[in-house]
């Protein structure tokens, strides 16, 4: 089961704004990264045990900046913190959840992430996330 919101993903089209935003209330940026197999400059920032993944789309075809046309900024994805990430996806499969990836790939701080298809989550778009065990 997953135990916790481990981020909350935030499409943003300008990163450094973003941050100088948040660090006005007072948090800090704990890492930034470029992510290339998802085209996004990352932002993590953590309040608590729950990051902000502010994302900044590094290419016009990256789903970032499609969402941002489409919708503009705002929050994006919900992740959900999970142990064994490829037998958890093959298990919601068989009960008839619509996966965007049936394997993870990788994501930010070494993380294998997956997404959910938003037609069997109420609209939501809903990541898995296996962090690396020394971040967790
Ligand atoms: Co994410």
């Amino acid at each position: 089961m997953p135990k916790k919101i481990s981020h909350i993903g935030i499409a943003v089209k300008d990163l450094n704004e973003a941050v100088e935003f948040y660090k006005k209330l007072g948090l800090e940026v704990e890492a930034t990264e470029i992510v290339e197999s998802q085209k996004v400059k990352v932002a993590f920032i953590p309040v608590g045990d729950v990051r902000i993944e502010l994302l900044e789309a590094t290419s016009e075809d990256s789903t970032i900046a499609k969402f941002i046309e489409k919708r503009g900024e705002g929050i994006h994805h919900l992740a959900l913190g999970t142990d064994n990430i490829v037998s958890k996806l093959k298990n919601i499969e068989t009960k008839g959840i619509k996966l965007i990836d049936k394997s993870p790939r990788k994501g930010a701080h070494n993380s294998k992430i997956a997404f959910l298809h938003p037609e069997s989550t109420q609209g939501v778009l809903l990541e898995l996330c296996e962090e690396t065990k020394n971040d967790s």
